[in-house]
């Protein structure tokens, strides 16, 4: 289902998933196949994206549904369900949500999320995921915190737009930290 490029982007975050659930006590299984399996859509094409969408109505938001680079986290979580037999509410939430995350994520899905943005395949075009991955293997919400400023800097500069969700992320683990 994934290009090599795609599939090694996955083995990264895969590995560095398990090494911060060690790290923070968190289930290593559920984090290796939440990792391996977070872009599982996003080489789908554009209709069958659509289709496993409109299947999962309102739990979809508007602005979500106008930006097709989100489309792939909650369509892969659904595949995790259904066309993997992954019956576990944990690795579901944090597909689903890897791209914009949810206030209140669970301890897995803060680990997809930072990992998925600073596994060692990013240090190619993203000068800070380095230092980012340092900072998570000792303060997971500081990281947290890091890659949501970088990534809104980066969407800032394009004109693109932030969700509400992230930003609510964002405030959440800074008050936590
Ligand atoms: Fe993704
Ligand atoms: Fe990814």
């Amino acid at each position: 289902m994934l290009s090599p490029k795609r599939y090694a982007h996955s083995i990264g975050v895969m590995n560095l998933s398990k090494e911060l659930a060690q790290r923070h006590g968190c289930s290593v299984e559920k984090a290796e196949v939440a990792g391996l399996l977070h872009d599982c859509a996003k080489e789908l094409d554009e209709t069958e994206t659509r289709q496993i969408l409109d299947s999962l109505g309102s739990q979809v938001d508007a602005l979500t549904r106008s930006m097709r680079s989100l489309w792939h986290a909650p369509a892969g979580a659904v595949l995790c369900k259904e066309k993997f037999g992954i019956d576990d509410d944990e690795i579901y939430e944090a597909v689903f949500y890897h791209t914009i995350g949810k206030p209140e994520m669970n301890r897995l899905s803060e680990i997809i999320y930072i990992a998925d943005l600073t596994e060692e395949g990013r240090d190619a075009y993203l000068p800070w995921a380095p230092a980012m991955r340092e900072l998570a293997k000792k303060d997971l919400q500081g990281a947290l915190v890091g890659v949501i400023d970088r990534t809104m800097y980066s969407l800032i500069e394009q004109h693109k737009c932030i969700h509400p969700l992230t930003v609510e992320v964002r405030n959440r683990a800074l008050q936590k930290r």
